[in-house]
């Protein structure tokens, strides 16, 4: 079925000019941006996105990290967006993604790992409410 996704590519990303080199492996397995913009996070922003990690013990490095500096915060639609995306990221930890995977090629650390995607249709739906207003999503087709 055709679904959307959250994606967020991360201050580590960003700060390794390969914005458009992650978007183009999106676009060319079949993802389709419909929303999209950049922005520097604030820590409260950061905190709630995260907040069903806030009793891990990496959740403050993990704010830490997203205030960072600016990050590209994306809504992709396509055919099993969720799944397909996070196949195209590569495992959470760079050093156990498969190669070929946009962690794996571009990411150092657990933390500073790229690319976050939502991991099931209802984070999905909690995720996109969280940073774009219904009206600044776009139909995909
Ligand atoms: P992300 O998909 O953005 O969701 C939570 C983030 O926490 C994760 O990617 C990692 O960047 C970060 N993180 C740091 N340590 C861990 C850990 N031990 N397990 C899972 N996520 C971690």
């Amino acid at each position: 079925a055709v679904q959307r996704t959250f994606s967020i590519i991360k201050p580590d990303a960003v700060k390794k000019n390969v914005i458009g080199k992650i978007v183009s492996r999106f676009e060319s397995n079949g993802l389709k941006v419909v929303a999209s913009k950049m922005k520097h996070l604030s820590r409260q922003e950061a905190e709630g996105f995260y907040a069903v990690h806030k009793d891990r013990p990496f959740f403050k490095d993990l704010v830490d990290f997203m205030v960072s500096g600016p990050v590209v915060l994306q809504v992709l639609e396509g055919e099993d967006a969720i799944a397909k995306n996070r196949a195209l990221m590569g495992a959470t930890d760079p050093k156990k993604a498969e190669p070929g995977t946009i962690r794996a090629d571009f990411a150092e650390s657990i933390d500073a790992n790229a690319v976050h995607g939502s991991d099931a249709p209802e984070t999905a739906a909690i995720e996109i409410a969280y940073f774009f207003p219904a009206c600044e999503v776009y139909a995909g087709r």
